[in-house]
């Protein structure tokens, strides 16, 4: 449950992650009515700035587009329990100053009860201090609860993501401490546990006796536009496969959870990651982008490195050794800059046994992560009329037009209120992501070019579908097209 007298503190205040999310997220929930009652919220970073200042930009992408005056007094209301504190991240007196104005916060609290929250919207490199003066200087003992929220990069690697770990376990407890993985707060991602263990129709067929493949994609149709000198030390692989596509492979391949408890459900997650040997090269493709339709290529952005061999696309496919899965791929997808913006999940049936039916097109069961959130089967029917022919259609579920009163909440605010409950369900455990680096260290040490020399990705223009040896890499693993009778209706997308 929510505990009063709560302060939420925001490290790393006048960034990018907090200003884009992070604050909007605490803003919906307040404006919805889901954070805790006194509850108040502290920004703190480097910059020098004013009240005013930070408020501006704390506020500056919520949308009020229409002008609305209820939401303007909710933007007013969450200004006023909002307040700055600069400091730099490494000096533990800075923390004392913040320590003192959270305390001059708490004397005006009704009970003695004091519960703080803190939020790291922060680079890597001060993780580890900051984690040790939040505990040296900021951490209350007078009842109450101390938590802190963190978010990837969790290291680079099973090395320095154990040694990361262990240093932030010295001042942080595995019960206080939240790591995000902003998938696991999307409405379809947390759909996977219902559609999957709520249906028996669908259960029935979850593993590898109707299953051929799996595919999880995830494509973006812009570079990295600005962030390039991030994203070359990092790469495809670590910003999206290894984090955000391997939490929704876990959820989809998991045995059923004794109970919704997070440990029940994070001990499933964990068991299944295990079942998963490292990557193999001949399991990879890699991609990077190239300058068309006037769009720049990767090495073209200046922040990179002009012979970077970074990839900006990968596929990889897994295999998962357990009775369910055995022999069955799961292909794991990610690019930049290609022709649209989709995240879905698509589960590839076996063919029909041979015999009646000559040619005809597979059943997939696709769940559309964003945009527009949609489940959908396609299945053969008889076409309409006076033939005995089948046809390739769906069953479809487009939230937009089944649940027209429903807001689908934002990632951060699902996730942000789940700590705020200490709910660690959807929260990334400490041995799943030692697990998840297993399975790639290999992989990402042979294209870091730590045992040889570097492989070069393949290109691929500025907005296409991706290099385009994609389409026999999946094929090799049993993907059929339906073939040109079928396609998913645009207005469905609308
Ligand atoms: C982030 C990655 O974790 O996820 C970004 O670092 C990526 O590169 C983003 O753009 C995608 O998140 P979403 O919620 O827009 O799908």
């Amino acid at each position: 449950e929510l505990k009063d007298n709560t302060i939420i503190v925001v490290l790393g205040a006048s960034g990018d992650l907090a200003k884009k999310k992070t604050l909007p997220a605490l803003f919906g929930l307040y404006r919805q009515g889901f954070l805790p009652r006194d509850v108040k919220i502290v920004g703190y970073a480097r910059t020098k700035m004013d009240r005013d200042e930070f408020h501006k930009r704390a506020t500056s992408y919520i949308k009020n587009p229409d002008n609305d005056p209820e939401i303007a007094t909710s933007i007013q209301h969450f200004k006023d329990l909002s307040t700055y504190i600069s400091g730099s991240y490494e000096d533990g007196a800075a923390f004392d100053t913040l320590n003192e104005h959270l305390e001059e916060i708490e004397s005006h609290y009704q009970s003695k009860e004091c519960n703080r929250i803190f939020y790291f919207a922060l680079p890597p490199s001060v993780f580890v201090p900051v984690a040790k003066n939040l505990k040296e200087h900021c951490y209350v003992t007078k009842g109450g609860v101390n938590r802190v929220i963190v978010e990837k990069p969790f290291g680079k690697d099973l090395g320095s993501a154990r040694e990361l770990l262990s240093s932030l376990k010295q001042y942080w407890t595995e019960d206080e401490t939240f790591r995000i993985d902003h998938y696991l707060g999307k409405e379809m991602v947390k759909n996977l546990l219902v559609l999957r263990f709520a249906n028996v129709a669908l259960g029935a067929a979850w593993d590898k006796n109707s299953v051929s493949n799996v595919q999880i994609t995830f494509k973006e149709p812009f570079g990295t536009e600005g962030r390039g000198g991030y994203f070359d030390e990092f790469g495809i692989i670590r910003d999206v496969l290894q984090n955000h596509l391997l939490q929704v492979l876990s959820v989809l391949a998991m045995e059923r959870p004794v109970s919704f408890a997070a440990e029940d459900i994070r001990d499933e997650k964990v068991k299944v990651l295990r079942c998963i040997p490292p990557i193999e090269r001949d399991d990879t493709l890699l991609g990077q982008y190239v300058a068309a339709n006037g769009k720049p290529g990767y090495l073209d952005d200046e922040t990179v490195p002009p012979t970077s061999s970074c990839p900006t696309f990968a596929a990889t496919t897994l295999w998962i050794h357990n009775p369910r899965w055995e022999g069955v791929p799961f292909i794991l997808k990610a690019g930049k800059a290609l022709n649209e913006a989709k995240v879905e999940v698509r589960i590839q049936f076996k063919d029909v046994t041979q015999g009646i039916f000559k040619d005809i097109a597979r059943n997939e069961l696709v769940i559309r992560i964003q945009p527009s959130e949609a489940v959908y089967l396609k299945l053969n029917a008889k076409t309409p009329g006076l033939y005995t022919r089948a046809i390739p259609t769906e069953m479809d579920l487009t939230y937009k037009r089944r649940f027209t009163e429903s807001r689908i909440p934002e990632a951060y605010e699902a996730l942000i209120l789940d700590a705020l409950k200490g709910d660690h369900s959807n929260f990334v455990r400490h041995d799943e992501l030692d697990v998840a680096w297993k399975i790639f260290t290999p992989i990402l040490h042979w294209i870091d070019g730590q045992n040889g020399p570097r492989p070069r990705p393949v290109n691929y223009p500025y907005g296409s579908r991706g290099p385009k040896e994609l389409e026999a890499f999946i094929t090799k693993y049993g993907y059929k097209r339906s073939g040109e009778a079928y396609a998913w209706p645009v207005t469905n997308l609308a």
